[in-house]
């Protein structure tokens, strides 16, 4: 009999329509100021499943006029969100999180049928995701001021860290679920309320969580989500930069993206926290584990199909292991790599998200084969899976008049270059104008110590290739951004550091 129940379950789990499963947290309306709202125009825009560009639900296509709506409630939310204590902020972030754990897999259901990712990464995301909410939970009751010593003898001196005010979080499809609780966890936990807008491509995670924001007890007003189109986004994107009632901007996206939002931003002197694009290097010197190195390749190039900020762009391999790792590569790739409908049991990995983004990594690699780079595996699309199947690829022999030389490929393209020397690597890792995420496998402590410093990223992996977590700090130097996300500094761009100084006072 159990048996039976498990197997139907699996079966439900596995064939039922999304908007039969997770029906209650499938929701088609934007969520402002606590209701559950259409656009002002009435327009909606559909949302795909990139296995087959089926359509899971159409969404309110909001505008400017109801960006500023959104902005105008969550400026007066503030008003009152402001003025709770840290402990009370702290038990709705708990509440969210507690729901979030109990719901998770209708979240992963959701995410991997807007997202296509496996329901393996899914599941995998909203853990990670899940964890920012516990730890913001936490940090909400150490947003302590201080006490400074007065130089003068009747004065006390004193700094408060106060909310900024409404904080408007531009969030990406690629995490759809863990970008929006690593930005949102942190405002909320700082006393600010929020307008989310999340991606045209992945809305129906965002909805899912103001649904259980609003289930977690957060008063009306004080997280807002805000669904556009393509053709709405840059002109709602504007007004969130333009509109002085909000007081902090956070994004996640392309640093093309990013620059044009920092320039938006100068005309109301906005806080920013930019987290944005990477060319991350992975390097594998000769005294590495080469199998370690192999396995973590797996995890650190292909997480979500390739379409992650910080994976491995450009692997630099030591010249006298350089064949062995090709070769154990090559063969990982072959063995492990299950594309299809990620909803599916055994797949491992997805599609890519838009037609956009296939067409740019197949240029990307055709460029190079044009130009001479070698194909080991992959190499080319596979309609026969779904319109936006990509081959899992791995290329050598790459010159620099290649475009995917020293380009973010955001796709499942391995790239590899030969070295042959510690100084000559650096110079290569850092000769690109962003600095995100680098990575490096030695076995030589000093060679470690070196390299770590010398890196110019703003996150190091050493002998790993997965380094994302709550408790680290996430950003990058140069043109990868501004701020960091997640740790104990993730609140700081959320916040506000007032001085008092109390005169005259009789001793
Ligand atoms: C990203 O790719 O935008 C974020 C990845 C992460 O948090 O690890």
């Amino acid at each position: 009999m159990f048996v039976r129940i498990k197997l139907l379950q699996s079966y439900l789990f596995h064939h039922m329509p999304l908007n039969y499963r997770s029906m209650h947290l499938l929701r088609d309306n934007a969520y402002i100021n606590g209701n559950w709202i259409s656009a002002s125009s009435k327009q909606t825009f559909p949302v795909c499943n990139p296995v087959d560009n089926t359509v899971i639900a159409c969404v309110p296509d909001m505008n400017i006029a109801d960006t500023q709506v959104a902005i105008d409630t969550a400026a007066k939310a503030f008003e009152s969100f402001s003025k709770t204590t840290a402990k009370e902020r702290s038990d709705l972030l708990r509440n969210w999180y507690n729901l979030m754990v109990k719901h998770s897999e209708d979240l992963a259901c959701i995410l991997t049928k807007e997202n296509g990712k496996s329901l393996t990464e899914s599941r995998a995301e909203i853990k990670y995701g899940n964890s920012f909410l516990e730890w913001f939970a936490e940090e909400a009751r150490r947003i302590d001021g201080e006490i400074l010593q007065s130089p003068v003898p009747n004065r006390e001196l004193f700094l408060l860290r106060q909310p900024v005010g409404v904080a408007a979080l531009i969030t990406p499809w690629n995490f759809p679920h863990a970008m929006i609780t690593r930005k949102a966890g942190a405002a909320l936990a700082a006393g600010c309320t929020c307008v989310v807008k999340p991606s045209e491509d992945t809305p129906l995670t965002a909805l899912a969580l103001a649904d259980l924001a609003e289930q977690a007890g957060f008063p009306a007003g004080v997280l807002n989500v805000l669904t556009t189109s393509v053709t709405n986004s840059v002109a709602v994107g504007k007004e969130l930069c333009e509109n002085p009632k909000v007081r902090v901007l956070s994004f996640t996206g392309s640093t093309a993206v990013g620059k044009s939002l920092y320039k938006q931003c100068a005309s109301t002197m906005k806080r920013l926290g930019l987290e944005l694009g990477g060319n991350a290097p992975y390097i594998v010197f000769k005294t590495a584990d080469v199998d370690l190195a192999v396995n973590s390749a797996m995890a650190s190039k292909f997480r979500n199909t390739g379409q992650t900020c910080v994976s491995a762009n450009r692997f630099f391999v030591e010249d006298n292991i350089f064949d062995e790792f090709v070769e154990k590569f090559v063969e990982r790739i072959k063995v492990d790599i299950k594309l299809g409908d990620g909803s599916k049991e055994g797949v491992t990995h997805g599609p890519l998200i838009k037609k956009s983004q296939l067409d740019m990594v197949n240029d990307l690699v055709k460029d190079a084969i044009q130009k001479g780079a070698k194909v080991h595996c992959g190499g080319s699309p596979l309609p026969d899976l779904g319109p936006l199947f990509y081959a899992p690829t791995l290329l050598t022999e790459i010159t620099k008049d290649m475009q995917i030389y020293n380009k973010e490929i955001f796709g499942p393209v391995a790239v590899i270059n030969k070295f042959c020397s510690e100084e000559d690597v650096l110079r290569q890792a850092n000769d690109t104008p962003v600095g995100l995420a680098g990575y490096f496998f030695s076995q030589d402590i000093s060679q470690i110590f070196r390299v770590a410093r010398k890196l110019e990223v703003g996150m190091v992996g050493v002998n790993e290739g997965l380094i994302s977590c709550a408790e680290a700090a996430f950003g990058g130097v140069k043109e990868s951004g501004l701020g960091r996300e997640g740790s104990k500094y993730g609140v700081e761009d959320f916040l506000d550091i007032k001085y008092v100084c109390i005169g005259n006072l009789k001793r």
